[in-house]
């Protein structure tokens, strides 16, 4: 783990009340050699002071945009040219809006586009406003233009609320800032991925899938990603964005999807098989449209190659984790495929009426391996991600552990 920071740190802050943890951060990320100089913006200003982040950096405080003096010391292009990288924490749905739109009216947003440095933001606000539509397309397209997006955490809330929307704790910005990473429980492993669902092509225009919406698989790359594995993600067609990082290798069939797998699975550390892979592919892909002919037709399907079970029985093989999905007797069924398939873990749902699944945000999981299991309860995808990779991350060091003690 890298215990200093040698870097200069353009360090901004946006209204809301979590800026009071900024001027903690400053002490954190000078504690570890950074120089650090602050933006605030208006907002922020009515949260906290100049003079607190002058005093804590060393530095007098930038504010404005069209000011002569704080041109004269150091003007907004120089400013940004200065820093090694730009972190704004607080970063409230307002400054993120503008950041995604290219806006420039103040002093923030007109560095955000002036700096070619790394940029990382560690959002902060009310839940609602966190999970609305238009925030979530805005994260999405920053993470698109190479920003990092550190948190935001679930919890209490300023506002009496719960939920995802809290700011990161200075603590776990300072290492992320550190590591490129928030924890590095996977730091130096590789792990390949498989999400989605597959398309199995009757003709040239129509296809059998399913409804995985993929965000499990993307949720996982994240997280793995933020534990500081080098990821692959083998996805099949959906409509989300692979985080930043990800080597994305995108495919459509059952069959692509086992070709693209297979031929890399036995260099990775660990392989999550969470796609939604079609059992069943038609036998004959139709050259032309097939014609509406007779009332009653027949589509001959062939079964596909199990592409987990084909990693498990690799000779050279990566800790492989499947899911199952079931609507009965979730733990024999999950533990018969643990056993069939020769998986190191699996982790399993209820599909149906009442629970999460598919295309869902929310999802409950049991988790199997040999000599144990674990309860994950309904929570949001992305966090039930991180308890999932933090639990692989163990068994697979509990499992190198074994083979070389
Ligand atoms: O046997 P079942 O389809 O229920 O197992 C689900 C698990 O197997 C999932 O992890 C899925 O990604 C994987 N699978 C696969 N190849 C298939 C079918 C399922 O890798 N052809």
């Amino acid at each position: 783990m890298v215990s200093k920071i040698n870097k200069k740190i353009l360090l901004a802050a946006s209204g809301g009340i979590a800026a009071y943890k900024t001027a903690e951060l400053v002490r954190l990320l000078r504690k570890k050699n950074a120089e650090v100089r602050v933006v605030l913006t208006h907002a922020a200003e009515k949260f906290v002071t100049p003079l607190t982040f002058q005093a804590l950096s060393g530095h007098a405080v930038a504010t404005e945009l069209l000011d002569t003096e704080q041109e004269n010391a150091m003007g907004h292009i120089n400013l940004a040219r200065w820093a090694d990288l730009l972190i704004v924490a607080p970063a409230t749905a307002d400054i993120i809006a503008k950041f995604s739109h290219g806006l420039a009216d103040d002093l923030l947003s007109t560095l955000y586009l002036a700096a070619e440095c790394p940029v990382y933001i560690a959002p902060a606000m009310n839940q609602a406003m966190w999970n609305k539509t238009v925030t979530q397309d805005n994260i999405k397209k920053l993470q698109n233009h190479g920003v990092t997006i550190i948190g935001p955490e679930s919890g209490d809330q300023a506002c009496g609320e719960q939920g995802f929307g809290r700011m990161s704790e200075p603590e776990e910005i300072c290492n992320h800032l550190l590591t490129g990473s928030s924890s590095s429980l996977l730091q130096g492993k590789s792990v390949l991925i498989s999400a989605g669902p597959t398309r199995e092509p009757l003709d040239p225009v129509r296809y059998i899938s399913n409804r995985s919406s993929g965000k499990m698989g993307y949720a996982l790359a994240e997280a793995a990603i933020n534990q500081g594995a080098s990821v692959t993600l083998v996805s099949g067609p959906v409509s989300l964005s692979a985080p930043a990082k990800t080597n994305l290798v995108n495919v459509e069939t059952a069959q692509q999807m086992y070709e693209e797998v297979l031929q890399r699975a036995g260099l990775y550390d660990v392989y999550i098989g969470a796609a939604a892979v079609a059992d069943y592919s038609p036998d004959q892909i139709k050259e032309e449209k097939i014609k509406k002919q007779a009332d009653r037709t027949t589509i001959v399907l062939r079964k596909n190659k199990d592409i987990l079970s084909a990693v498990a029985h690799l000779k050279q093989r990566p800790f492989t984790v499947g899911f199952a999905a079931e609507t009965q007797e979730l733990e024999k069924y999950a533990r018969g495929k643990l056993e069939r398939k020769n998986l190191d873990m699996i982790a399993a749902n209820w599909v149906g009426k009442e629970s999460g699944g598919f295309e869902d945000d929310n999802n409950a999981l049991q988790v199997f391996w040999r000599q144990g299991k674990q309860n994950f309860e309904m929570m949001n995808k992305k966090r039930l991600a991180e308890k999932l990779i933090e639990l692989i991350a163990e068994k697979l060091d509990e499992k190198n552990t074994t083979k070389n003690p």
